[in-house]
């Protein structure tokens, strides 16, 4: 797959990439990308990766489906861009028909898309106070929503995502996540929020709370059908909006095509993005529809709000994962994981206090002699780098930065996934020994 476009080895782009580009961009692994097909990534110095990492859960499809290349070069050779709001296409009316149909709950829906997953939530918080009059955002500590100014105070995690960049804007207020791994449960979180509304804001002045069933950058740690069925009442019983920003978790990732379905909750509003369009930046807000039909004409829009790549490319991947049977793949995937690792866990890797996920969002979190209380971090980067050595590129994420998250495409075979599985086996393996 070697390109000859392809100029420089890892280091020595690496440098320009030093000298070019300001250091607040990070990229956690330092190869830089030739090409990549469904599960495998090959660098400018020619070698093989099984890619876990599918650039942070967006190719749930594998990378360059060409199904998916196909209808954009189609789309491509009739226009690429008109901006919707002056001349509107049929694929994105298309996609949101779709995508209503397909919204957890009987309510009738209507979608906006958007680019960025940022954008999907800005806009979420902008529809929910046009409806409710309220001003009130409740997220959670943990969480992650975006980078831009608004996502980024809904964010739940200051270092390095908020540190330098305030003031915030105002009446986002953060709720601890229910982790009970940690020793917080469900009912501690409720409590806490409703702390919250006794020490903060009054629940008649939230517009929304808004929480990732699964928290992505967070750690993977899973909201139980108990916590967002009590999220749901409580916020009927106010009249609070509940958003859910399935931006990581949606489109067939936890064996569902959006995790919320677990619980059997409707939301009210719905955030998407990454996995729709198998890699072509487009993102969306599914809502209720009296609820999306809130803000005035011309209040919501974008220039590229909704590119017509991303339109075809979503109709697509909603193909795919019915084709496919991707949800079926995600948990047959995510089952494999589960066992190598509770395995390698009852063989004496105590570093792996926990294994936990949905489907293929699946988790472990490294601590020191199993301890819940004692994270390992440093363990952490080193079996992200030694993993990398062995040709498996994985993320790691968490509010303790200590847990190695696994996304795989989920058209990987499971032969693709045991390679992985194997390599992975060796990293932890020598840890083991280092640790006896
Ligand atoms: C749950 C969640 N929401 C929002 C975002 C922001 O998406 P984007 O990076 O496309 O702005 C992310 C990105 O990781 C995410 O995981």
């Amino acid at each position: 797959m070697g390109n000859d476009t392809v100029k420089g080895s890892n280091k020595s782009l690496w440098a320009r990439r030093e000298r070019a580009i300001p250091r607040a961009l990070t990229s956690l692994h330092q190869r830089f990308a030739d090409t990549a097909r469904n599960t495998a990534l090959v660098d400018v110095e020619g070698r093989e990766y099984i890619d876990f990492a599918t650039g942070i859960a967006v190719c749930n499809t594998g990378h360059s489906d060409p199904r998916i290349v196909a209808a954009v070069k189609a789309q491509l050779d009739r226009f690429s861009h008109l901006c919707f709001q002056v001349t509107p296409y049929e694929s994105y009316v298309e996609l949101a028909e779709k995508l209503n149909a397909l919204a957890p709950g009987p309510t009738p829906k209507k979608t906006i898309f958007l680019t960025t997953g940022a954008e999907a939530l800005e806009n979420a918080v902008k529809i929910a106070r046009a409806h409710t009059g309220r001003r009130g955002i409740i997220t959670f500590q943990g969480g992650y929503h975006g980078r831009t100014l608004l996502t980024m105070a809904m964010t739940g995690k200051v270092a390095p995502y908020k540190a330098r960049f305030g003031p915030m804007p105002s009446d986002v207020f953060h709720v601890r996540f229910p982790i009970p791994y940690h020793g917080f449960g469900d009912d501690d979180a409720l409590a806490a929020l409703q702390a919250t509304f006794a020490a903060s804001i009054e629940p008649a002045a939230v517009a929304a709370i808004v929480i990732e069933p699964v928290l992505g950058e967070g750690g993977f740690y899973v909201a139980s059908p108990y916590f967002l069925q009590s999220l749901r009442k409580l916020c009927d019983q106010h009249g609070i909006l509940l958003i859910c920003d399935e931006v990581q978790s949606g489109f067939a990732r936890t064996g569902r095509l959006f995790a919320s379905e677990y619980a059997g909750i409707e939301p009210d509003i719905m955030t998407i993005a990454k996995a729709m369009a198998g890699g072509f930046p487009i993102s969306g807000v599914i809502g209720k529809a009296a609820i999306m039909d809130s803000p005035d004409p011309g209040g919501l829009g974008g220039t590229y709000a909704g590119s017509p790549l991303g339109c075809v490319a979503g109709l697509e991947v909603l193909k795919i994962i019915e084709g496919d049977r991707l949800c079926e793949r995600a948990n047959a995937i995510g089952g494999l994981i589960r066992k190598r690792l509770e395995a390698l866990r009852s063989a004496g890797a105590r570093f792996i206090g926990d294994v936990r996920g949905l489907g293929a969002m699946m988790a472990m979190e490294l601590v020191v002699d199993g301890d819940p209380q004692k994270p390992d971090p440093a363990l952490t980067k080193a079996i992200v780098a030694d993993a990398a050595e062995l040709g498996l590129l994985l993320l790691s994420c968490g509010i303790r930065s200590n847990v190695i998250r696994f996304l795989p495409a989920l058209t990987a075979s499971d032969a693709t996934v045991n390679e992985a599985l194997d390599r992975l086996e060796k990293v932890l393996r020598a840890r083991m020994s280092k640790a006896a």
